[in-house]
C-alpha cells in the first residue's frame, strides 16, 4: 500500500489596505527608519484599522479566494482549522466564525495556538487527519491581528508586529506533499515572550489595562538567541534526516520575525539568499501568518516537486520545521 501524503493543493493570502510605515512608527516612539531597517528589516507593516474588524475578517477574504482558486464549494470542506494568538474572542474559536462567515457548514473547525510556530503545528495536526483517510480537504488558516495587542508605547515591540492571513488547502496525495514533521516545546521560556493579562491567572481589571498588561511582552534579546539556535538547529536536523544537500533544497520558508534571524539560519544550512523566502520588509511579523504569506507571495515560483523546509520559532517557546514537496505547477 502507498503511503498517502498531505500535499498543498492551494495557496491564497490577504492583508489589510493601510500600511504603518517606519516614518510613522518614528512619531509614536523613540526610534528612527535606520535602527528599525538595520535591527530587523521591517519598512513597513500593514494594519486592521477598521472598527468591530478582527482576525476572522482578515482571514474570510482568503478562504473565499482559496475555494474559487482550487474550484472547491464550501460544503465539500472536511476540516477548517485556524492558527492564531489573536482570536476574534476568547471564545467560541475563530475556525468556526470564519467558517459561519464563508458558509462552511459540513465541516468541523477549530483553533491551534502555538505562537509563531503555529502554522507549522497546524500543517501537522491537519496532515494527520488526511493520511489517515479521515479528511480529504482541509483549510488551513494562519491569521493574526498583531496591532490589536502591540503596545504603541513601547519602542522595543511596536515596530515589530502586523497584520495579516494566509491559507492553504490541504489534499491527499501519493506522492508530493509533507514528507516528515519535527515540532519542540519548551515551556519554561513562557515568561519572555507572552501577554501578562487576560487570561485566567491574570483576568481583565482596570489595574492590569493600566499597566498595559494585554499587549505584547518580549524579551527580545534572549528571544533573538533561542530564536537563531533553536531554528537553525531544527531546520539542518532535517535536512540531515533527509539526506538534503544544500544546492538539493529549493525554497527554505522561515517565519518572518527578524531579517538577521532569518540570514542566520540560512547560513547555519549553507543555502544562498535567493533559496530564501522573505517578505518581512513590507509585512512585518504576522505570527501565524508568516509562513502561508511567504508561500502565497512566491507561488508563481514555485514548481511541482519543489523541496521547501518550513522552520519557525516563536512563544511559548515553541519551534519545528516541516520538509515538504510542492504539488503544483501555478499557472
Ligand atoms: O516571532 C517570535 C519570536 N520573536 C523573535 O524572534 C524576535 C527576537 N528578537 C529580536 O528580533 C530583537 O531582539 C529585537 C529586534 C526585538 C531587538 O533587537 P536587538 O538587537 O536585540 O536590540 P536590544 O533589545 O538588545 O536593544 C539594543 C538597544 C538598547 O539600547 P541600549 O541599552 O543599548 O542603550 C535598546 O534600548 O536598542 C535600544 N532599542 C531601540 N532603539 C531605537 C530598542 N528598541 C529600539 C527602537 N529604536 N525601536
Amino acid at each position: 500500500m502507498r503511503n498517502i501524503h498531505a500535499a498543498i493543493t492551494g495557496v491564497t493570502g490577504y492583508v489589510p489596505k493601510d500600511i504603518l510605515s517606519n516614518a510613522d512608527i518614528e512619531n509614536l516612539v523613540d526610534t528612527t527608519d535606520e535602527w528599525i531597517t538595520t535591527r530587523t528589516g521591517i519598512k513597513e507593516r500593514r494594519i486592521l484599522k477598521e472598527p468591530g474588524k478582527g482576525t476572522s475578517d482578515m482571514a474570510v477574504p482568503a478562504v473565499e479566494e482559496l475555494l474559487r482558486k482550487t474550484g472547491t464549494l464550501p460544503e465539500e470542506v472536511d476540516i477548517l482549522i485556524c492558527a492564531t494568538v489573536t482570536p476574534d474572542m476568547q471564545f467560541p474559536a475563530t475556525a468556526n466564525i470564519i467558517c459561519d462567515k464563508v458558509g462552511i457548514k459540513n465541516a468541523y473547525s477549530f483553533d491551534i495556538s502555538a505562537a509563531c510556530s503555529g502554522f507549522l503545528f497546524l500543517l501537522t495536526v491537519a496532515s494527520k487527519f488526511i493520511e489517515t483517510g479521515s479528511a480529504k480537504k482541509i483549510i488551513c488558516v494562519g491569521a493574526d491581528n498583531m496591532t490589536s495587542i502591540t503596545n504603541y508605547q513601547d519602542r522595543s515591540t511596536c515596530p515589530l508586529f502586523g497584520d495579516g492571513a494566509g491559507v492553504v488547502m490541504l489534499e491527499p496525495s501519493e506522492e508530493y506533499g509533507i514528507q516528515d514533521h519535527l515540532l519542540k516545546v519548551d515551556g519554561s521560556g513562557r515568561n519572555f515572550l507572552y501577554q501578562k493579562s487576560g487570561g485566567s491567572v491574570s483576568p481583565a481589571s482596570h489595574e492590569t489595562v493600566e499597566r498595559r498588561e494585554h499587549f505584547v511582552f518580549q524579551e527580545g534579546q534572549t528571544v533573538f538567541k533561542v530564536a537563531v539556535t533553536k531554528m537553525a538547529d531544527i531546520a539542518v536536523e532535517m535536512m540531515e534526516k533527509h539526506n538534503i544537500q544544500s544546492d538539493d533544497l529549493t525554497w527554505l520558508v522561515p517565519h518572518q520575525a527578524n531579517l538577521r534571524i532569518i540570514e542566520a539560519v540560512a547560513r547555519r544550512m549553507g543555502i544562498k539568499r535567493e533559496q530564501v523566502m522573505i517578505n518581512i520588509q513590507k509585512y512585518g511579523n504576522t505570527t501565524d501568518a508568516t509562513i502561508p504569506l511567504c508561500l502565497w507571495e512566491y507561488e508563481d515560483q514555485l514548481k511541482k516537486g519543489d523541496k521547501l523546509i518550513l522552520t519557525a520559532f516563536g512563544g511559548g517557546f515553541t519551534w519545528g520545521a516541516i520538509y515538504l514537496t510542492w504539488a503544483y505547477d501555478s499557472k
